[in-house]
C-alpha cells in the first residue's frame, strides 16, 4: 500500500474508542500519521494510546456537549495541525416503541453534532486551503427502516448534507475532499437486530475505508459488494418495500 504522500500527516479520528474508528486509528498510525483521539471512554482511549505513544494525541469528550468544539480545537492544537478528519462517531438503536429520548439521543449525535463537526472541518479546511473530511454514514441512509427510525433518518440526512458539502466545495474551487461511507454490515455493537449477513470485521472495513480516503473518493460502500444492496435498496418500489 503507497501512503508515501501521508507521511507526518495529520489526522483526527472522533469515536477512535472502540469499532471502526478505532481501527482506523490505528492503520493511520501504522502508516505514518500523527493522530488526535477521542470518545468519551477515557480508559479506552488510554488503552489505545499505548500501543503507539507517539503517535496518539488523545482527548476524551462528549461530541454532543456544549464544549465539544472547544476541546475539538484544543486537540487539533495540541497535533499540530489537521489534514483529515474522520468522523466515525455514531448511535442507534431499535426502537419499536418510538420512545422520544432514544430517538433524541440518536440525533443530538448523527443529526446535530454531525453538523457542527462538519461545518467546523469545511470552515477548517478552507481557510487552509486544503483538507478532508470523511465520515462513516451508512447503507441505512438509503430508505427508511420501521425498526429504527432514527438511526436510518439520521443517516440519510448525513448522506444528503455531505453531497451538499461536497458540491460546495466544487462550486467554491475549493482544494477539499469530502468523503462519505457507507458501511453495510461490519462488525461492532453497532450492528444491531437479527438477519445480519455479510458481516465485515472491523479491520477489513478500516482497509477498504482507508483507502477509498487515500484515493479521495466522494462515495464508498464498505464492504464493495454492498454496493449492490444499495442498487437494490434505490430502485425497490415502495409499495414492495412498505411491507417489508
Ligand atoms: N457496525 C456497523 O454495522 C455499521 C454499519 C453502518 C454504519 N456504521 C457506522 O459506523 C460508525 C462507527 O460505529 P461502529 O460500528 O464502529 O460502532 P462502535 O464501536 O459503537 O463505535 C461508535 C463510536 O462512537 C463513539 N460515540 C458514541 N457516542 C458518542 C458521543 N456522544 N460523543 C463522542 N463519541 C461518541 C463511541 O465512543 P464512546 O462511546 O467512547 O463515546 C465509539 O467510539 C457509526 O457512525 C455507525 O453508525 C456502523
Amino acid at each position: 500500500m503507497v501512503f508515501y504522500f501521508w507521511h507526518m500527516g495529520k489526522a483526527v479520528v472522533i469515536g477512535a474508542t472502540s469499532g471502526i474508528g478505532r481501527e482506523l486509528a490505528l492503520l493511520l498510525s501504522q502508516n505514518g500519521y500523527r493522530v488526535g483521539i477521542t470518545g468519551r471512554r477515557e480508559a479506552l482511549l488510554a488503552e489505545l494510546k499505548d500501543q503507539a505513544p507517539t503517535s496518539f494525541v488523545a482527548a476524551a469528550f462528549d461530541a454532543t456537549a456544549a464544549t465539544a468544539m472547544t476541546q475539538l480545537d484544543d486537540l487539533v492544537s495540541k497535533l499540530g495541525g489537521l489534514d483529515l478528519l474522520i468522523l466515525s462517531s455514531g448511535t442507534g438503536d431499535i426502537n419499536h416503541e418510538l420512545h422520544y429520548a432514544i430517538e433524541n439521543r440518536t440525533n443530538q449525535l448523527n443529526v446535530v453534532a454531525f453538523t457542527q463537526i462538519a461545518g467546523w472541518s469545511f470552515s477548517y479546511f478552507k481557510k487552509q486551503g486544503r483538507g478532508q473530511l470523511a465520515v462513516i454514514s451508512s447503507i441505512a441512509g438509503i430508505r427508511g427502516n420501521r425498526m429504527g427510525l432514527a438511526y436510518n433518518a439520521s443517516k440519510a440526512y448525513q448522506i444528503n448534507y455531505l453531497e451538499g458539502l461536497r458540491q460546495k466545495a466544487t462550486h467554491e474551487k475549493l482544494n477539499m475532499t469530502i468523503t462519505d461511507i457507507r458501511p453495510g454490515f461490519v462488525d461492532t455493537s453497532m450492528a444491531k437486530g437479527e438477519g445480519k449477513f455479510w458481516v465485515a470485521p472491523p479491520k477489513k472495513a478500516a482497509r477498504q475505508i482507508i483507502r477509498a480516503i487515500e484515493r479521495k473518493k466522494g462515495i464508498v460502500y464498505v464492504t464493495k459488494r454492498w454496493q449492490i444492496i444499495a442498487l437494490l435498496l434505490k430502485i425497490l418500489p415502495s409499495w414492495i418495500y412498505k411491507r417489508m
